[in-house]
């Protein structure tokens, strides 16, 4: 049960409130022919499964279990391709492994997949000589060309996304039933460009300590370790676009509840996380578990607000407040925000995004980030939450298996000379493989196994 307030909720009562950051389509009986063909369409996941996962995220916030959440800021139903998609498996499979190995906890692995194609934006409009046109807001909403017609928000562009989201899972989740994510098999893994990465010597030696616990555990009992052998993943995405929400939003009558079974894990942005808005009205009927990004912007009453309207009676697993503050600020406002939920009384599973709080524009005008700084974050956020008497029970990433030149810094020194070369991403930068590898030894580098 949920609080009173849930009486008058339902799947489109987030209609009634402010909806920020959303498109603005010029035919509105298309965009209603649209929701209406989704809502019948069969759902992504199913709802045990997103129990399953809420149970997993509530070992996290237990510290029986460490969260790894990362992908693309932003899918292109272009790049809905088998090459790329395994490689995005592949990176967040190995992250995960050196996670294993370092924290000695099992790695709940949940990707941006399947699903992150709405995109939040600075301003609504972009006006480039002279000309002014609605913002690129995501391969589900518009397209990136600049002319009139690319840029008008199109709701047949919903079940687009809908259906590669569709193709993306199904392909995951066959390469994982066939046994891709299999424990035994790290070398199904690989990345032709490992084989000249200066970590490529470190993860080999943690997939080979690995291979050995796995081989002795089942020399002593006689057979395969068929939980810790084969692992789980999840999808997540960031609930944007609150029509595309709503339209696979599913009463269970079993569990007598509602899921958003588009994904597992949605979450809602910084951008549109008000008290009173459209997203956490949306948010706080549906039975998922569910992410929040909070940033130095926040105050405590705001954070309590959230804490106590999302999760009113303190379930475990159902609230990930995933902080995002700057190598800079953290150190200044993380203990604020723990000493407010706190104060609430309620548990949350705190996870860490190092990256959306190091943005920076170089003098050649890329987007980047310093991989120092993404590190530096990450560090202090360990430091601070132990400092606290928190816990920091998982790291949000954006990350691709692509050998791509988006974040400064690393074993290979990219410099900002270096980001034209491959640049690829349509918003934020992402990690590419080897600094993902790169960031995943110094976590499991500095952390104390679980007593
Ligand atoms: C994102 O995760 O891509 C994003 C836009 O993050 P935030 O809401 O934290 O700014
Ligand atoms: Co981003």
């Amino acid at each position: 049960m949920r609080s009173a307030d849930t009486t008058t909720w339902n799947p489109a009562s987030w209609q009634t409130r402010k909806a920020l950051q959303q498109p603005n389509y010029p035919d509105n009986a298309a965009l209603e022919s649209s929701v209406a063909a989704l809502s019948r369409l069969p759902p992504l996941v199913v709802s045990w499964e997103v129990e399953a996962l809420r149970e997993r995220l509530a070992a996290a916030q237990r510290g029986e279990a460490f969260l790894l959440q990362g992908g693309d800021c932003a899918e292109s139903f272009a790049e809905c391709e088998s090459d790329r998609i395994a490689k995005q498996l592949k990176v967040i499979l190995q992250v995960s492994l050196v996670l294993l190995h370092g924290l000695k906890r099992p790695i709940i692995r949940v990707g941006r997949m399947a699903g992150q194609y709405a995109k939040p934006r600075s301003a609504d409009t972009e006006t480039k000589d002279g000309i002014t046109l609605p913002s690129y807001r995501g391969d589900t909403i518009n397209r990136p060309e600049f002319t009139l017609e690319a840029r008008t928000p199109d709701p047949e562009l919903l079940l687009r996304g809908y259906e590669r989201a569709g193709l993306t899972l199904n392909f995951v989740r066959a390469l994982i039933d066939g046994g891709f994510a299999d424990l035994h098999h790290p070398e199904y893994w690989d990345v032709g460009f490992l084989r000249h990465s200066p970590a490529r010597e470190a993860y080999e030696r943690i997939v080979r300590s690995i291979a050995d616990s796995l081989d002795f555990f089942e020399s002593l009992t006689g057979g395969p370790v068929h939980e810790a052998g084969r692992v789980d993943f999840y999808a997540s995405h960031e609930g944007l676009h609150l029509h595309y929400e709503q339209a696979q939003t599913r009463f269970i009558p079993r569990a007598k509840t509602w899921y958003n079974l588009s994904t597992h894990m949605p979450w809602i942005g910084l951008r549109t996380a008000q008290l009173d808005g459209a997203h956490v009205e949306y948010f706080r009927g549906i039975s998922n578990p569910v992410g929040v990004k909070v940033g130095a912007s926040m105050d405590s009453a705001w954070l309590q607000g959230l804490v106590t309207t999302l999760n009113p009676n303190n379930q475990p697993g159902r609230l990930t407040l995933i902080h995002r503050f700057g190598a800079k600020d953290i150190e200044k406002s993380l203990p604020r925000l723990i000493q407010a939920v706190r104060e609430t009384g309620q548990t949350v599973l705190w996870v860490a995004d190092p990256m959306h709080g190091n943005t920076e524009t170089t003098v050649g005008g890329y987007k980047t980030r310093r991989l120092e700084n993404i590190m530096k974050e990450l560090e202090l956020a360990f430091d601070v939450h132990e400092a606290h008497g928190s816990r920091l029970g998982g790291v949000h990433l954006e990350m691709t298996g692509e050998d791509v030149t988006e974040c400064t810094g690393g074993a290979r020194g990219l410099s900002d000379a270096d980001l034209a070369r491959a640049y690829r991403t349509q918003v934020d930068p992402r990690l590419n493989y080897e600094q993902a590898l790169e960031l995943a030894l110094m976590i499991a580098g500095r952390s104390k196994p679980r007593k």
